[in-house]
């Protein structure tokens, strides 16, 4: 199988996850802000969002670990079939809240699963709550872009500095800018070719690399 993208590391695949993922080697950790119930948003898989999360999971290659972002308004529920042990939930908040008819949105949650990565100085109490402090209101070009920040820090708190990482759901690759930012190789699947576009041309832009988030 041919990558859409693959540098330093990093490695992009245009397709259904639920076709890539066969052909994939082992991964250590899970990184995935999937497509959810109830989505209002236009995105493929949208209308059998449960099934597709679940048959994405049957697939995959037993990670060590999983972190899942969602929003705070969805329904954590479809997330049962992840066979790996609850480890915590994350709070992932943001520096502007704002308003979606009576829910005040502060923030995203991610559900963290599987082994936590060997301690290290820094980073041997897993925390769960992280303020993005980026209120530019910046976005990828995307319907649903996760913060770069909140997904950097998921990645130092829950990854080992060894660890691969999978987003079988890429958007436009802040999985993928986040673990090159963190010196983590890693891997997205996505089933539209212009987040693929998005996502490659995030890779080609050079930051300083940072070390792990606190
Ligand atoms: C919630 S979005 C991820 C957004 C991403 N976290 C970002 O920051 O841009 C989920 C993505 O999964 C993609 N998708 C839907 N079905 C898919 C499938 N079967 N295989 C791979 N990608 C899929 C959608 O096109 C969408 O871009």
């Amino acid at each position: 199988m041919t990558p859409y993208y693959d540098h330093a590391g990093i490695t992009i695949y245009h397709g259904d996850c639920r076709e890539i993922l066969p052909s994939l080697a082992e991964v250590e950790m899970l990184l995935t802000d999937p497509v959810w119930p109830n989505c209002a948003t236009i995105l493929q898989g949208a209308d059998r969002a449960g099934e597709l999360f679940h048959e994405m999971w049957s697939w995959l290659n037993k990670p060590k670990r999983a972190a899942i972002q969602i929003g705070c308004d969805t329904d954590p529920r479809f997330l049962s079939c992840v066979t790996l042990p609850f480890f915590r939930v994350c709070w992932l908040e943001l520096a502007r809240p704002h308003y979606k008819g009576r829910l005040m949105y502060g923030s995203d949650v991610a559900y963290l699963y599987g082994e936590p990565p060997p301690s290290r100085p820094g980073n041997h109490v897993i925390s769960g709550r992280f303020i993005d402090s980026d209120s530019s209101g910046k976005q990828a070009d995307h319907p649903c872009p996760r913060k770069i920040g909140h997904v950097q820090w998921l990645i130092s708190k829950w990854s080992a500095e060894t660890d691969a990482i999978l987003d079988p759901f890429m958007g436009s690759g802040t999985t993928l800018r986040a673990a090159k930012d963190i010196g983590r190789k890693a891997i997205g699947i996505e089933i539209e070719e212009r987040y693929c576009e998005i996502a490659a041309k995030r890779m080609a832009q050079e930051v300083l690399p940072l070390s792990d988030v606190d």
